[in-house]
């Protein structure tokens, strides 16, 4: 990444003139002074932090935040804020104490070793300051999903737990009280190509032949909710499936009105013609026919 970055400054004539025009001050300095200890910082992905170079209180000549070889972003006495900014890292910008730089939207590219420079007015020496920037992102909850079987009278469950976008790399760990009968199948940490952020997921077998147990997962200090493995399997439960419900209701209701039809008719059909009753014969059904036959039979006379 920083060799691409690099690369790409170079490849630019005009860039690169610049770069020299800047950096450059260092490299023909023999005298070179270096902090013995390195400075470091913390951040966290989609936050912000401030490098601080510490320097005496003397009038500066420059002061200059470098990664690799790559420019991010300085103080120079001789040069305009305008030409300076040119070639910062647009994320960047240096405070107007001249020592300390505000970097935004961190992401984990910007991970990693730092160096500061910076030489005083009437010094030739350049002093250089080691800042590490340690950059962290939290993972989500983990997420756990079980699936039980009870296959030959042997319960056991698989228990998967499911973590998103960490950073750096952290293992799925397991919180398992003693009495159960388990083991860690396989786990997973798979970084996002592009963002570098990290999904953490472990799988467990569980022997339910100790019964059923709460337990928990976690990633770095983020834990699931407790949840319960090998709970024994029931009676199926009955379903409760819309789709189901809509028929039955459609059905019940249909019966409903049928029935209520036919006691309408068989009513109606006590009350009416008598000359139809000695044909009555089986029924409601039967003498509802009857009644329609004895109706056309007056149209037609
Ligand atoms: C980072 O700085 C920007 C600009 O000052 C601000 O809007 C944002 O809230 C800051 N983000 C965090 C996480 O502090
Ligand atoms: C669970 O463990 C018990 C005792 O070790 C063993 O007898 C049983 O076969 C195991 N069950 C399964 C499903 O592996
Ligand atoms: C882990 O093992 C389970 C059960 O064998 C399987 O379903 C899952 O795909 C595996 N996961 C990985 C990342 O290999
Ligand atoms: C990580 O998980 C997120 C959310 O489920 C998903 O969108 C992304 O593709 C995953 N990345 C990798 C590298 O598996
Ligand atoms: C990280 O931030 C830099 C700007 O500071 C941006 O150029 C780069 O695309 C970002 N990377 C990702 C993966 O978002």
């Amino acid at each position: 990444m920083a060799s691409h970055c690099n690369r790409q400054y170079f490849l630019n004539p005009r860039l690169s003139l610049q770069l020299l025009a800047l950096v450059g001050t260092l490299t023909w300095h023999i005298l070179v002074t270096e902090s013995a200890t390195s400075i470091q910082l913390r951040g966290e992905v989609g936050g912000n932090v401030t490098f601080s170079c510490p320097t005496a209180k003397q009038k500066l000549r420059f002061l200059y935040f470098q990664r690799g070889e790559i420019f991010v972003n300085g103080y120079y006495e001789s040069k305009t804020a305008l030409e300076i900014a040119e070639l910062a890292w647009k994320n960047t910008i240096m405070d107007h104490d001249k020592t300390t730089m505000h970097m935004y939207n961190l992401n984990v590219s910007h991970h990693g070793e730092y160096q500061c420079h910076f030489q005083y007015i009437g010094s030739s020496a350049t002093h250089k300051q080691i800042i590490h920037l340690n950059l962290t992102a939290n993972y989500s909850k983990p997420a756990p999903t079980v699936h039980c079987s009870d296959e030959n009278h042997r319960f056991s469950c698989l228990v998967t737990c499911a973590s998103h976008d960490g950073y750096p790399v952290n293992k799925v760990t397991w919180n398992v009280p003693g009495s159960q009968i388990w083991t860690v199948l396989n786990s997973s940490e798979m970084n996002d190509p592009k963002t570098m952020m990290v999904n953490s997921s472990s799988t467990a077998y569980f022997n339910c032949s100790n019964g059923n147990t709460s337990i928990s997962c976690s990633v770095g200090n983020v834990s699931s909710d407790v949840f319960s493995v090998c709970i024994p399997i029931g009676p199926p439960p009955v379903p409760h499936s819309p789709v189901i419900e809509a028929i039955c209701a459609v059905v019940g209701i249909t019966i409903t009105m049928l029935v209520l039809l036919l006691w309408w008719r068989c009513k109606k059909g006590q009350r009416g013609a008598a000359a139809v009753d000695f044909r009555r014969v089986n029924g409601c059904e039967e003498e509802a026919t009857v009644h329609n036959e004895s109706n056309e039979g007056k149209e037609a006379s």
